[in-house]
């Protein structure tokens, strides 16, 4: 049996969370999930269906009749009733409506359950979104608050749709990050927010590496973590 370690990281949209993650997981050979993706297969699987994203009766039926499924472990595949969705839930269209869908306290509490199944399967998981701290992972190892400034949080995402040849402008990026982040903080259930025992790393001026050591030296420092190789499993 493995013994239990659970890394909370949240933050908003942008701050790094992800890269930083699966960097931190594949060093210390740990699960990663990434909770955002869930919420973004959810949307997905809506906006296919073309309905109102504020009817919570339809995403109640939604959530019931969907099965999401998780593979990998520090890089995450995204199956959605047997479809692969992990590239098509990173577009402009998502990303504009993954908060609305996100808000909807029956789709939060089906998605929180299945967060907290994979944890306990994975037994050492470094788990990010927004309320894992706060409200999947409240008795979390370690709970960091990863944050950056809305330029710079804006410059990594247009950098990102480059990468994947998706054409944005800065000002609709800036719009879209900003009013996501409103959604997300102002929402009734679970909003983002820091939990009071979360170490805050502002990576607005460090670099990626230096995110991730400093993150690494925390785990490894925390008295019940145990270094553990791929090998030892
Ligand atoms: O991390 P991300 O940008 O892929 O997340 C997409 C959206 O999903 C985000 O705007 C809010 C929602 N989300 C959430 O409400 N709770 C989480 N634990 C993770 C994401």
């Amino acid at each position: 049996m493995v013994k239990p370690f659970f890394v909370a990281i949240d933050g908003p949209a942008g701050a790094g969370k992800s890269t930083v993650s699966q960097e931190v997981a594949r060093r210390l050979n740990l699960q990663y999930l990434d909770t955002g993706a869930m919420y973004r297969a959810i949307t997905w699987k809506a906006l296919q269906l073309n309905v109102n994203l504020e009817d919570d009766n339809f995403l109640k039926k939604l959530i019931e009749n969907t099965k999401i499924q998780i593979k990998g472990k520090q890089k995450n595949l995204i199956i959605v009733d047997g479809t692969d969705v992990t590239t098509k839930i990173r577009t402009p269209e998502i990303n504009n409506n993954v908060s609305i869908v996100a808000k909807s306290p029956v789709v939060r509490s089906a998605l929180v359950e299945l967060q907290r199944k994979v944890a306990i399967d994975a037994g050492r998981i470094i788990m990010e979104g927004r309320d894992i701290g706060t409200k999947v992972l409240p008795d979390a190892h370690i709970k960091l608050f990863l944050t950056a400034s809305l330029d710079e949080r804006c410059r990594r995402r247009l950098k990102d749709f480059k990468d994947m040849n998706i054409k944005t402008d800065i000002q609709a990026l800036k719009k879209e990050l900003a009013l996501r982040d409103k959604i997300d903080s102002e929402r009734k259930d679970s909003p983002l927010m820091q939990a009071e025992d979360a170490f805050l790393i502002d990576t607005t001026n460090i670099s990626f590496n230096e995110v991730v050591d400093k993150i690494v030296e925390i785990i490894e420092n925390h008295k019940d973590f145990k270094k553990q190789d791929s090998k030892d499993e």
